[in-house]
């Protein structure tokens, strides 16, 4: 159907009742059609959730949500309608049937309107379910779940140098929007957050600019705020049988209703930039383990050789020291486990100490947390040279459920049934 085009379905019982009143012939936003490139549509429905290992876009609005109703039916119903808005918004259309402009001057619009004129921009929108929804900070079980909580969904250990802010932390559910163009991806979020008003409240949310990991092949490696090549040594979306063993749940890994799934962990990950600015090229190419320019293991040439940690320098030490940070990331130093990280730059302004307050905001996925995230971050905690550098001030767990296969289906139907 051509979207311009779109009748609004006046009545239909899918729409609000100011919206429902309005009958008239919608206004639907203006896009290109769905090409290959930045600009087109990712398809939404699937056996996976999109956003996981869609080749990383350039944009993030992640947010995270509280839970405010009691009521379980109600948490559908808006899980229902957010399923709807999400499949429209990624195909290039408003959030709502009536859309921005459409509907009768009297109500408010079911679509914000910012997204007017502009293409799907590679949208994705990723849902999670955080440790919390299933059981409160006090041990009860809100909404009947308890017993459908993975153990894979355990609160995360407190690691050493943690500086995490609880305002900033944690949450019942979680949005990932991905997008190529930050006002499709903030206004994804904003219309979520609009329908779900009174059902869930927003608890925290992070913009990002600039992916800093592939999570394909065909794409370049980007650069993080240090500067850096990020992404090289990535769980790439073409490595099929490393993704079925490290990141998709699979059958017997837990309840039933994360098949399929992937678990997310967030760490909001301040830069210490100004100091990091004034340390040396070689202490900075240590600390990481790579070349600062062409992104290769010190010792080596090429950026996306095997590393071999045994190369010795000419002074006779091993040529990526032992507190590297590839080092003590490595599979070969964490039992082989590997994570795919698809995280954001970020500038939040300034810290008011005349210092930028950017960083990394770190996303990864993985199967287990607590047999990936957890031991490689606890490793890097440790010992990591580059925590002289970095504070990390907000933490996210999130179980992600498969994808919903096709309209009817919704964003949790395997868990809430
Ligand atoms: C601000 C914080 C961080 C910065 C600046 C950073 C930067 C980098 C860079 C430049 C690389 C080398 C290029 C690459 O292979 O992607 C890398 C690799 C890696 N990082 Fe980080 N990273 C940070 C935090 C983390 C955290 C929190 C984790 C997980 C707990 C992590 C896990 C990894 C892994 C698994 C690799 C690949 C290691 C390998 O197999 O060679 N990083 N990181």
């Amino acid at each position: 159907m051509n979207r311009r085009k779109v009748i609004a379905l006046a009545g239909a019982g899918v729409v609000g009742a100011g919206a429902a009143a309005a009958g008239a012939a919608a206004l639907t936003r203006d896009h290109e059609p769905a090409t290959a490139g930045t600009s087109g549509a990712v398809d939404f429905y699937g056996e996976r959730q999109a956003g996981i290992v869609t080749p990383a876009q350039d944009r993030l609005h992640f947010v995270a949500f509280d839970v405010v109703t009691k009521d379980r039916d109600r948490l559908v119903e808006m899980l229902r309608e957010w399923t709807a808005a999400a499949a429209r918004m990624a195909a290039g259309r408003d959030a709502g049937l009536i859309g921005a402009v459409g509907g009768i001057p009297e109500a408010p619009p079911d679509d914000t309107g910012e997204a007017l004129g502009l293409p799907p921009s590679g949208l994705t929108l990723t849902i999670g379910f955080g440790p919390s929804l299933f059981r409160d900070a006090d041990g009860v079980d809100r909404f009947g779940l308890a017993a459908q909580r993975p153990a894979a969904l355990a609160d995360l250990p407190r690691f050493p140098g943690d500086a995490l802010d609880p305002k900033i932390s944690g949450g019942d559910l979680c949005v990932q929007a991905c997008a190529n163009d930050p006002q499709v991806a903030v206004h994804a979020i904003r219309n979520l957050a609009r329908i779900g008003f009174g059902t869930v409240s927003v608890r925290w949310s992070q913009l990002g600019f600039g992916r800093t990991s592939s999570t394909s092949t065909s794409q370049a490696t980007p650069r993080n705020l240090f500067g850096f090549k990020d992404g090289t040594a990535n769980l790439k979306a073409e490595e099929e049988s490393l993704l079925r063993e490290h990141l998709w749940v699979r059958p017997g890994d837990g309840p039933s209703w994360m098949e399929g799934g992937s678990y997310a962990v967030t760490r909001k990950i301040r830069m210490l930039v100004e100091t990091w600015d004034r340390t040396s090229l070689a202490e900075q190419e240590a600390i990481v383990g790579r070349a600062k320019g062409s992104g290769a293991p010190l010792g080596g040439k090429d950026e996306f050789e095997e590393i071999d940690f045994t190369t010795k320098g000419a002074d006779g030490q091993p040529a990526i020291p032992e507190v590297a940070h590839v080092r003590l990331a490595h599979p070969d130093q964490n039992g082989g486990v590997r994570l795919l990280r698809r995280g954001y730059n970020f500038v939040d302004g300034s810290d008011g100490l005349g210092r930028l307050d950017a960083g990394l905001f770190f996303i990864s996925y993985q199967r287990d947390p607590h047999k990936q995230f957890v031991p490689v971050q606890t490793a890097l905690a440790r010992n990591d040279v580059m925590n002289e550098y970095i504070r990390h001030v907000s933490s996210g767990l999130f179980a992600c459920p498969p994808g919903v296969r096709e309209q009817g289906d919704f964003w949790g139907r395997t868990l809430f049934g």
